[in-house]
C-alpha cells in the first residue's frame, strides 16, 4: 500500500478555499450565493500598477528575477517603512516573496525544528498552526480574547513564555477577527522578547486597512535580531492574484531566506514585481477609496449584526472582517455556517476553522458590495429569528 509522509497529513488547510470550493458546487447547481466567506478586497488592481506591469512584460520583463526580489523593490519596500514608520531599513533585509503566505512557510521553516516551542495566537490564519504542524513545533496557543477587543491578555503571554519559547507570532491587525493589539501590549511583547531571547513574527498584512486612527508597527519599538515582520501587497493594494509578499528579517537570516527561496520557488513573479514599485510609490489614493468605503460597510455591519437578537460583535478596528459571536443561538459554529450556507444561501467562515478559541463565533468578510451585506444580513437574521 502506497503512504504518504507522515508530516503532510499534520498539514491543515484554509477554510476560506474550501467553503469557496462548496460555493462553486452550489451556484453550479443554479444557487445565488452570497459570499462573505472572501479573504479578498472586492476592489480591482489599480489601473496604474497594472499598467507598470503590462510594460514590463512588454519589454521582456518575463524571466527568472534575483531570488530574494528585484533591487528596485526591495528598495522600494525599504523606503515605505520610512515613510509610513520613520524606521530605516536596509533593502539587503527585505526579501520578497510568492504571496505573504510563501513567507510564513519560509520563516517556519527557516527557525523552527521538530519539538520547538511556539506561541501562535488562537483564533487565527490557518497557515500558521498548518506549518508548525507539519514541522512538529510544540505550539502553545495565545487565547485572543473578546473582552480584549480580540488582543490577548498580557499575563497569560506572560504565563506562557519561558527560555524555552523560540518564536512568538502575532497578527496585527488581525484575520480573522479585525483586533487591534495595543501599542503597551507589543512594547511588553518587545521586552519580554529581549529578556528569553524569542524571535518575534509580526504578520501585519493589514497594516494599512485600519479605521481608527494610525496603526503601531512592531518594527517602530523593536527593530533588531529578532524582530521578523511579514507585509505585502494582496490585501492594501488589491493584488491577491498577484502573489507578492515581503519580510523584513534580520540581516544573518537573509542567506537562510534565500537558501529556502531557491529551494522552493526560485524567485518572485518577475514582471508583477515592477507592478509592484508602481503600488507602492506611485499614488495612494485608491488605498485610500478603499479603506473608506470598507470602513462605511463596518459601521454598517456592527450597527445591523448587534440589532439582531442573540448576535453580537465588537467594533473591528482593522482588517475587513467582523467576528460574530454566535454562542447565544446554541449552535455550534460549524452548525451555524452550514446552515446558513445550505439552507440560507449564505457562505461565512466558522470560527472553529481558525482554532478552538474560535468555537462561538463566525467570520464575515465585508469585501462585498453594501446590497450584498444588507441582503445577506437580512437572511442571517431570520435564520437566527427562526431558531
Ligand atoms: C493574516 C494573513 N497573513 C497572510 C496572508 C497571506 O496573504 P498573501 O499570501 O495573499 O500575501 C493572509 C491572507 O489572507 C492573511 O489573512
Amino acid at each position: 500500500m502506497l503512504k504518504m509522509s507522515e508530516a503532510v497529513e499534520r498539514l491543515g488547510t484554509e477554510g476560506a478555499f474550501e467553503v469557496l470550493a462548496k460555493v462553486k458546487e452550489l451556484e453550479a447547481k443554479g444557487k445565488k450565493i452570497i459570499h462573505f466567506q472572501i479573504g479578498e478586497p472586492d476592489f480591482d488592481t489599480p489601473e496604474n500598477i497594472k499598467e507598470a506591469a503590462y510594460r514590463a512584460l512588454k519589454e521582456g520583463q518575463t524571466h527568472y528575477s534575483h531570488s530574494l526580489g528585484i533591487w528596485e523593490l526591495r528598495s522600494s519596500v525599504a523606503s515605505y517603512y520610512k515613510r509610513h514608520y520613520d524606521v530605516n531599513v536596509d533593502p539587503e533585509e527585505v526579501v520578497i516573496g510568492v504571496g505573504g503566505k510563501s513567507l510564513i512557510l519560509i520563516t517556519i521553516l527557516a527557525l523552527i525544528d521538530k519539538g520547538d516551542e511556539v506561541i501562535c495566537p488562537n483564533p487565527s490564519y490557518p497557515a500558521y498552526q498548518s506549518i508548525l504542524s507539519y514541522v512538529g513545533a510544540n505550539i502553545k496557543f495565545l487565547p485572543l480574547r473578546e473582552s480584549k477587543g480580540f488582543s490577548f491578555d498580557i499575563e497569560e503571554l506572560k504565563s506562557l513564555v519561558s527560555n524555552k519559547t523560540k518564536l512568538v507570532i502575532i497578527n496585527n491587525p488581525q484575520n480573522p477577527t479585525g483586533g487591534i493589539i495595543p501599542k503597551e501590549d507589543l512594547m511588553e511583547l518587545a521586552k519580554l522578547s529581549e529578556k528569553y531571547g524569542f524571535f518575534v513574527f509580526s504578520d501585519e498584512i493589514y497594516d494599512r486597512i485600519v479605521y481608527d486612527g494610525k496603526f503601531d508597527s512592531y518594527i517602530e519599538l523593536a527593530k533588531n535580531d529578532r524582530t521578523i515582520i511579514l507585509n505585502g501587497f494582496s490585501k492594501t493594494y488589491a493584488m491577491t492574484g498577484w502573489r507578492l509578499g515581503w519580510v523584513i528579517v534580520p540581516r544573518f537570516l537573509v542567506p537562510v531566506y534565500q537558501k529556502l527561496a531557491i529551494n522552493v520557488y526560485s524567485c518572485p513573479p518577475t514582471f508583477p514585481q515592477y507592478g509592484a514599485i508602481e503600488a507602492l510609490n506611485g499614488p495612494q489614493d485608491s488605498v485610500d477609496m478603499m479603506v473608506k468605503e470598507f470602513k462605511k460597510r463596518r459601521d454598517f455591519v456592527f450597527e445591523k449584526i448587534n440589532e439582531i437578537k442573540n448576535l453580537s460583535m465588537v467594533k473591528p478596528k482593522g482588517a475587513f472582517y467582523a467576528f460574530v459571536n454566535i454562542s447565544k443561538t446554541g449552535l455550534s459554529s460549524k452548525q451555524f455556517f452550514e446552515k446558513l450556507l445550505y439552507e440560507y444561501d449564505v457562505a461565512v467562515l466558522s470560527g472553529s476553522a481558525f482554532g478552538k478559541y474560535g468555537e462561538g463565533y463566525i467570520r464575515i468578510s465585508y469585501a462585498t458590495s453594501m446590497e450584498n451585506l444588507s441582503e445577506g444580513i437580512g437572511r442571517i437574521k431570520k435564520m437566527v429569528e427562526s431558531l
